[in-house]
């Protein structure tokens, strides 16, 4: 029932962003408000009369959620809100790296941003954005901002979740996620973030390095929002399929972090006899074949970059397309290997 008002609600959001989109009037553009003020309380009603059980949600009945639109660039959530499935990463990028970095993939279309506290570049991304909101790329409703919390902001999640906001000065994050599972005190931040959905100060919220069904169901089970996504390596030799299969059943997406495999080991990929050879055919690089593999495979792929031609590069993935037989030979190189150690 949850998951059918959901649904209910993304359909209703989906109708009236198209208005906005559309450039309707504003008479209109308040009746889609209405419209999402009536889904939003036929939605709460729905979950105080069957409660809010995870562990009741079936991916059978949730039509559009998790499917990705290659057209659109984008994936609905389980949250009601859709999310664009190719963005920029910013791990290991300095403050200033950030700040370009995410100020040229605006810039160029991208709209899909990653940071975490952890990074200690939330400041520079959150420049990044002003200044393309600025010189006029993009507006702030049009971007999909990620920030995490990080293992020691657990015991005090509210005062994280403040503060990442502060960093960023934006006054709500798209998509909030837990950096590690850590059963000490994870169901607690991830309550906090919850609240936060309540307050408005979040709209998504997810999780990232739960490597195992049992350790996700854990959280799950104790806590009420399903989560929207799960960030885990994931390249095409860790293919991460037992857990997507999970995920599914609570309409869960995947989003790959180390989509090339992470900074040292790129090389590896991309001299991949497979991969390059699928790059000749296509005349593309390894790196945007790895990237729409991501894509057509069903994972969000969150390429990190400090380069401004490769940030170009890696968003020039939606003017072709692989096949049938080539997504095979691809699925054909999982060895179950990963290249980081946590
Ligand atoms: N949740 C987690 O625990 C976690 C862990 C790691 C990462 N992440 C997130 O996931 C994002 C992606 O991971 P990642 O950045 O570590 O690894 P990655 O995206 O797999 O690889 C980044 C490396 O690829 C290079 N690169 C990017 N595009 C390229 C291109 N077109 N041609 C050649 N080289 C290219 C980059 O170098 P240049 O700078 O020279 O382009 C960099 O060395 C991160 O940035 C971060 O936002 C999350």
């Amino acid at each position: 029932m949850k998951l059918i008002a959901n649904l209910l609600l993304a359909a209703m959001l989906s109708i009236s962003l198209s208005a906005c989109a559309e450039g309707h009037s504003t008479a209109e553009n308040t009746q889609s408000e209405s419209i999402i003020t009536t889904a939003e309380n036929m939605l709460s009603e729905v979950s105080e009369t069957v409660g809010t059980s995870n562990s009741s949600q079936n991916a059978e009945t949730d039509g559009n959620i998790g499917v990705f639109d290659l057209d659109k660039g984008t994936v609905m959530l389980n949250s009601g809100y859709e999310m664009p499935i190719l963005g920029i990463g910013t791990y290991r990028l300095s403050q200033e790296q950030a700040e370009n970095s995410v100020y040229w993939a605006l810039r160029d279309g991208y709209r899909l941003i990653d940071t975490a506290r952890i990074y200690g570049n939330e400041e520079g991304v959150g420049k990044g954005i002003r200044r393309a909101i600025e010189d006029g790329f993009v507006t702030r409703e049009e971007i999909f901002v990620t920030t995490k919390m990080w293992t020691s902001d657990y015991d005090d999640g509210e005062a994280a979740i403040d503060a990442s906001l502060k960093r960023l000065g934006l006054d709500y994050i798209d998509l909030m996620i837990l950096h590690h599972s850590q059963p000490e005190n994870d169901v607690e931040a991830y309550q906090a973030m919850e609240a936060a959905v309540n307050d408005g100060k979040l709209r998504s919220i997810g999780l990232s390095n739960y490597y195992e069904p049992e350790d996700f169901d854990r959280l799950v089970n104790a806590t009420e929002i399903a989560p929207a996504l799960l960030q885990n390596e994931t390249h095409p030799y860790h293919q991460s399929g037992i857990m997507k299969e999970h995920l599914a059943k609570y309409s869960t997406v995947m989003e790959s972090w180390f989509p090339l495999g992470g900074r040292g080991n790129t090389q590896r990929l991309f001299e991949d006899e497979t991969i390059s050879s699928i790059a000749e055919v296509h005349e593309k690089t390894s790196a945007q074949i790895i990237l729409r593999w991501h894509l057509q495979a069903g994972n969000i792929a969150i390429p990190g970059s400090s380069n401004e031609a490769h940030i170009q590069e890696n968003y020039e993935i939606f003017d072709f397309g692989l096949t049938e037989s080539e997504m095979e030979q691809m699925t054909a190189l999982e060895r179950d290997e990963r290249f980081a150690s946590y």
